[in-house]
């Protein structure tokens, strides 16, 4: 098959392709990415070495580029990872989200409409489902759960998700959606806050907790989100929507000093910021449709996949330090330096 993996250079992209390439040997994955300040053609430099990887560097809101991809590739698959992803960010620049988010989906379902598919997967999140109380710890969020967005950015993934719905309505295209909790694992981009956390520990610096830190995240490593994608798109079922999460919630605060506690760095180093606006107060999954229908199981807990993330950091400093010393700067001063203390 031939598989389309938009956003590839990102974060959960690029250990999507690692997963597929090892996985389905006999597939071909042809990753188009815009390589906006998030993707890092680096996270691809093993699959470049790889024959049955080609990297596309191209916006998924140009129909030209997008159209040209499905004439010369005639993809299978195509698996939207793309988007415009931090919170933060969309809370200062709103039209961006809005544009990458839900006109690029809506360019990419335009293609498989006119070229035809025979699956066309999109990578949501469970931010769609906006936020539960901490006080209900019985409460999660199932596929039935109202749309109720907080955010830009999870206005503009709840956009998406209703467009891919709307042309497998209307227009029959074979469609699914995962919505995923938080991701965390190698090729993290630090603006996020387990690496965030860890790259400022590592060089003894302030970590930066919006408000009291009690916010409540369902911490998922990430090849196992690659696993219930590759599940999905290969064999759910078409037009359905499945919640992927490991039950794994852990407040902010709980996370930073599992980070702390791993780098063998001290509790002080922890400082209490100004608050997030809108800032959602508990993410939580019942995974149980994509248990019950594909046998999707999360393989990595918490504290494993916490060991392996920290010492993927500490193994690839190169990576992250090339991050740090760019134009990431920039945004850090504008986000953090007038921030003050909570
Ligand atoms: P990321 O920000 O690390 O990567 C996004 C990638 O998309 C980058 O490589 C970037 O260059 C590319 N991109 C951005 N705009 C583009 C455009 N117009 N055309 C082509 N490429 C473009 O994001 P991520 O954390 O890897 O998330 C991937 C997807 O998974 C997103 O759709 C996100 O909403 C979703 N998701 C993320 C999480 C999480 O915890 N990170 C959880 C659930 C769902
Ligand atoms: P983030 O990694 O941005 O993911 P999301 O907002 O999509 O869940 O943030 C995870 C949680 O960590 C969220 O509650 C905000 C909080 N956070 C901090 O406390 N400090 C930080 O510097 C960052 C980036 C996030």
């Amino acid at each position: 098959m031939n598989i389309i993996v938009t956003g590839g250079a990102g974060f959960i992209g690029c250990n999507f392709v690692y997963y597929e390439l090892e996985k389905h040997p006999e597939d071909r994955i042809i990753c188009l990415d815009k390589l906006t300040y998030a993707g890092n053609l680096k996270s691809l430099d093993e699959a470049m070495k790889s024959p049955s990887f080609r990297f596309v560097r191209g916006d998924i809101c140009d129909r030209e580029t997008v159209e040209k991809l499905f004439e010369e590739e005639h993809p299978d698959i195509v698996v939207n990872f793309a988007a415009e992803s931090h919170v933060d960010r969309s809370v200062e620049d709103p039209g961006l989200f809005l544009r990458t988010n839900i006109l690029g989906t809506q360019t990419l379902l335009d293609a498989c409409r006119k070229y035809g598919i025979g699956r066309y997967h999109q990578v949501s999140t469970d931010e769609v489902y906006g936020d539960l109380p901490l006080d209900r710890p019985d409460l999660f969020f199932t596929e039935q759960t109202n749309i109720h967005t907080s955010s830009p950015y999870s206005a503009s993934k709840a956009g998406a998700d209703m467009l891919v719905l709307a042309y497998h309505r209307t227009f029959h295209v074979p469609v699914s959606i995962t919505r995923c909790s938080n991701n965390y694992g190698p090729y993290h981009f630090p603006e996020k806050l387990i690496p965030l956390m860890i790259t400022h520990a590592l060089n003894d610096e302030k970590l930066p907790v919006y408000g009291n830190g009690e916010n409540v995240r369902d911490w998922l490593y990430v090849e196992d989100h690659c696993a219930a994608i590759d599940l999905v798109m290969r064999r759910g079922r078409e037009g359905e929507v499945y919640n992927v999460g490991g039950h794994n919630e852990r407040t902010n605060l709980q996370v930073v000093k599992t980070v702390l506690k791993e780098l063998n760095k001290p509790e002080s180093l922890i400082t209490f910021v100004k608050d997030r606006p809108g800032h959602d107060r508990r993410y939580a999954i019942d995974p149980s449709k994509i248990h019950s229908e594909l046998g999707w199981l999360p393989a990595t807990g918490f504290d494993e996949g916490m060991r392996r993330t920290v010492k993927w950091y500490l193994e690839h400093e190169s990576w992250w330090k090339d991050i740090l010393a760019g134009d990431y700067q920039d945004y850090y001063e504008h986000m953090y330096g007038n921030r003050g203390q909570a």
